[in-house]
């Protein structure tokens, strides 16, 4: 039998919680409603790392965390784009280095690292958004393309924290940022790897964002992001319905670089897509599929053709 003691005490433990958890439900809800200056954290003079920094939202947000008074790093393997980067970041007086890394290497990970730590300094918010997909079905898609993919969108992630997270440890600061997808909660046809590699990058922040806790490196934070499709190019020949808009990629960038200054652990986009995920996880399977069709899930992969070139 239980003794009252110890019973006192997780009764204490359960009431303990429930006050945490409503202060804390209170507290998300301000977060929401009032204005965001009074959450921003100030990341003047700080380093933030960008993977895939030479387009898309990699580039927007280059510019935008450089306009927070942040020194901006930014990784791409393509040389050309990342320059690109470089100057735009260059022109509005922000300081910017950029580093041609192909992130499908591990050990050109590490050595470009050590050279940034050298030459620029340490990282204080890294920022994993390179991202590619192939758009084939299972069978048409290529052994050596879905191992890119995994590279790029999921086992890179591994190397770059590796690669910067100690540093951070020894400050218990810094900041993780791991660009994901509504594609790492729920699957889509015609994107089994680009999905499958997604929900890995949602699985590793998920664990690493615990371990952080339980290891009581509480000033590291970290933020996955999930939207769904932005009209970048890398998706270029989707087509949605009214029930699925396209998202413009500067959006997404601001409201990615926010959730990133409010330490926002989980960024949805739009923030709606918490009531699909939600509806996706109690309704039967076969209301899954009706409502797949009903906003075109099944078929908005049909037209895809991608990006052709490197912009
Ligand atoms: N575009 C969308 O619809 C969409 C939707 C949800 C999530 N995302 C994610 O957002 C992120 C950014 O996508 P984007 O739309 O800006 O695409 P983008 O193609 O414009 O940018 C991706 C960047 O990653 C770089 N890259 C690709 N392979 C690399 C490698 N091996 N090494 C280094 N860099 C590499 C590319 O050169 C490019 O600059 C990706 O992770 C993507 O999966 C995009």
């Amino acid at each position: 039998m239980a003794d009252p003691a110890s019973i006192g005490l997780l009764i204490l433990q359960v009431l303990y919680t429930m006050v945490f958890s409503v202060y804390s439900i209170i507290e998300s809800i301000a977060r929401t409603i009032l204005p965001r200056d009074y959450f921003r954290k100030d990341i003047t003079g700080q380093i933030v790392l960008v993977t895939g920094g030479g387009s898309g939202i990699g580039r927007l947000m280059c510019l935008k965390f450089a306009g927070r008074g942040a020194k901006i790093v930014t990784w791409d393997v393509n040389a050309e784009g990342n320059a690109e980067t470089v100057r735009q970041v260059a022109d509005t007086g922000a300081f910017c280095r950029g580093y041609t890394v192909d992130l499908c290497n591990r050990k050109e990970i590490y050595a470009i690292a050590k050279r940034v730590k050298e030459e620029v300094g340490k990282v204080d918010i890294l920022v994993n958004n390179a991202g590619i997909v192939t758009g084939k079905k299972l069978l048409d898609c290529p052994d050596e393309s879905i191992i890119r993919t995994f590279d790029v969108n999921a086992l890179s992630h591994f190397w770059t924290v590796k690669a910067f997270l100690g540093d951070m440890m020894l400050s218990n600061k810094g900041h993780i940022v791991s660009i994901a997808s509504m594609a790492g909660w729920i699957g889509a046809n015609g994107l089994v790897d680009y999905c499958s590699s997604k929900f890995a990058a949602v699985g590793f922040n998920d664990a690493l964002h615990l371990e952080l806790k339980v290891d009581g490196a509480t000033g590291i934070k970290t933020t996955v992001v999930c939207p769904i499709y932005i009209s970048t190019g890398m998706f270029e020949g989707v087509v949605t319905n009214k029930l699925f808009p396209i998202l413009t990629p500067d959006w997404v960038a601001s409201e990615t670089v926010d959730a990133t200054l409010m330490d926002v652990p989980v960024l949805m986009l739009p923030k709606t897509m918490r009531i699909g995920l939600l509806l996706r996880l109690i309704l039967p399977d076969k209301v899954n599929y009706k409502l797949a069709q009903l906003t075109g899930v099944t078929t908005m992969m049909d037209g895809f053709v991608g990006r052709r070139k490197a912009e």
